[in-house]
């Protein structure tokens, strides 16, 4: 069950000025009804994650399986969309502190900061190590360099054995990757041509290592399904969770000057969840000069940090709690305190994590600051499955709503090049040239 409540971003509780007044939703009835189709007419194209839900995972979980009775650790080497998502679901599901008590371990190389990757190489034993090289281009710098010492590594260590250590999961036909591993003869895995990174999640991408670590992906894959039959089915904004989070954030974004958007959940677990967010929001929808930018908070850390801003700070923000009802585990504050804080006495945790989030809704409501509270019963599998394939779609609609394309991201694709020209790759020769001219270290402080 997934719960939105968007009483506090109306007008009739926080005024006109700030909030959306009932009929503002009423104007954008027909561009949605418009959207909605164009949606269903590209489910088979660049809508084509909202089918993901639909796919056999037989042999991913055969591999798995494999995986799981013969390894230790599992290292996920990729970025961005090819990371965030493995995170995402790890932490959800079996929490950030999985690694300290469960195998098979995961590990996500997703940078060539080489202080990390020295780190992650002495937390592992290669032998007892798969590494799944994820990347929908085959060429990503970070990736490709990553995975070039790991393979030398692998080789050296392990000789011809190497390749039952190696996993890629890749484009089908494109790219560097899939030619290197039908030449060496690597077990691969397709990312669905159609499928962006920061929208592949729920495709191989993310299924491997979820099941790897123990996750119910079908359970996973259950609930996407769920809110596809939901979502696929009316263009109704008060029924449809994804299209309500879409045209909020977009009214109150381009209407109400409400240019960044703070996801806050209120349990941990959620906080690879908002890294995921950030990307598929910002990627997604910055450009040509439009989007809103996404901002990261955790209940109740930054209540002792960045709720003064969302106060009293510019009126430039709309926040999304996440509250999940159920927590795992619970521990109650003892009777026998001293009198002076007895007032916590009989209390659980939980219930203060919940308090204080309607503590903290409530000050930002008292100053007209829009909220929106989406409560899951449970942090499962199945809802978490919903959740996500609700905020891909609230994304690709959104992109929409701004006529711009939600699918591409031109502005990484100009910073890979200049990356590119730098490190005397043939054919980025302008690009160069190009860098040359732009970077001037010109005015500069030195502190010595
Ligand atoms: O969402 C996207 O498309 C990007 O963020 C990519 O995931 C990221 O750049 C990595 O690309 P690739 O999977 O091709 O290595």
């Amino acid at each position: 069950m997934l719960k939105i409540d968007y009483t506090n971003v109306m007008s009739d509780i926080i005024g006109e000025r700030d909030g959306i007044l009932e009929e503002e939703f009423y104007e954008y009835t027909h561009i949605v009804q418009e959207i909605h189709e164009k949606i269903h007419e590209e489910r088979e194209k660049s809508f084509y994650f909202t089918k993901l839900p639909y796919q056999d995972t037989t042999n991913i979980k055969l591999l798995a399986n494999q995986i799981r009775e013969n390894f230790d650790y599992f290292v996920v080497i990729g970025i961005g969309g090819s990371a965030l998502g493995n995170q995402m679901l790890q932490d959800a599901i079996n929490g950030p502190y999985y690694n300290d008590f469960q195998f098979p371990k995961l590990y996500i190389l997703d940078n060539v900061d080489p202080e990390k990757f020295g780190s992650i190489l002495d937390m592992i034993d290669l032998r007892k190590t798969v590494f799944n090289v994820i990347t929908k281009s085959g060429s990503t710098v970070e990736t490709i360099a990553n995975f070039s010492i790991i393979y030398t590594t692998l080789k050296e260590t392990l000789g011809e054995n190497y390749k039952n250590h190696l996993i890629f999961t890749t484009d089908p036909e494109k790219g560097f990757l899939r030619k290197f591993g039908m030449q060496e003869g690597i077990t691969m895995l397709d990312i669905p041509p159609e499928v962006g990174g920061r929208f592949s999640v729920l495709s191989p991408v993310g299924l491997l290592s979820a099941a790897v670590c123990g996750i119910d992906i079908d359970s996973l894959l259950e609930g996407a399904k769920k809110a596809d039959n939901l979502c696929m089915q009316t263009s109704n904004v008060f029924e449809n969770p994804a299209y309500l989070i879409g045209l909020i954030h977009y009214i109150a974004c381009e209407k109400k000057g409400k240019s960044i958007s703070v996801m806050m959940p209120y349990l941990e677990r959620l906080s690879s969840f908002v890294d995921w967010y950030r990307q598929l929001w910002a990627e997604s929808l910055g450009k040509e000069g439009f989007g809103q930018t996404p901002l990261k908070a955790i209940g109740t850390i930054d209540q002792h940090s960045q709720i003064q801003l969302f106060r009293e700070g510019p009126k430039d923000k709309i926040i999304t709690f996440l509250k999940v009802e159920n927590s795992l585990r619970d521990f109650k504050i003892p009777s026998e305190i001293p009198s002076d804080i007895s007032y916590l006495s009989g209390h659980t945790l939980k219930e203060i994590l919940d308090i204080e989030l309607l503590g903290t809704r409530a000050a930002l409501t008292k100053s007209k600051v829009p909220n929106l509270t989406i409560t899951i019963d449970q942090l499962n599998p199945y809802n978490l499955g919903m959740l996500i394939y609700i905020y891909e779609l609230a994304t690709g609609f959104t992109g929409y709503l701004y006529k711009i394309n939600p699918f591409d991201q031109p502005a990484v694709e100009e910073g890979k090049n200049f990356a590119y020209g730098l490190m005397g790759r043939k054919g980025y020769e302008d690009k160069l040239r190009e860098f040359k001219e732009l970077d001037k270290e010109k005015y500069i402080l030195q502190v010595d």
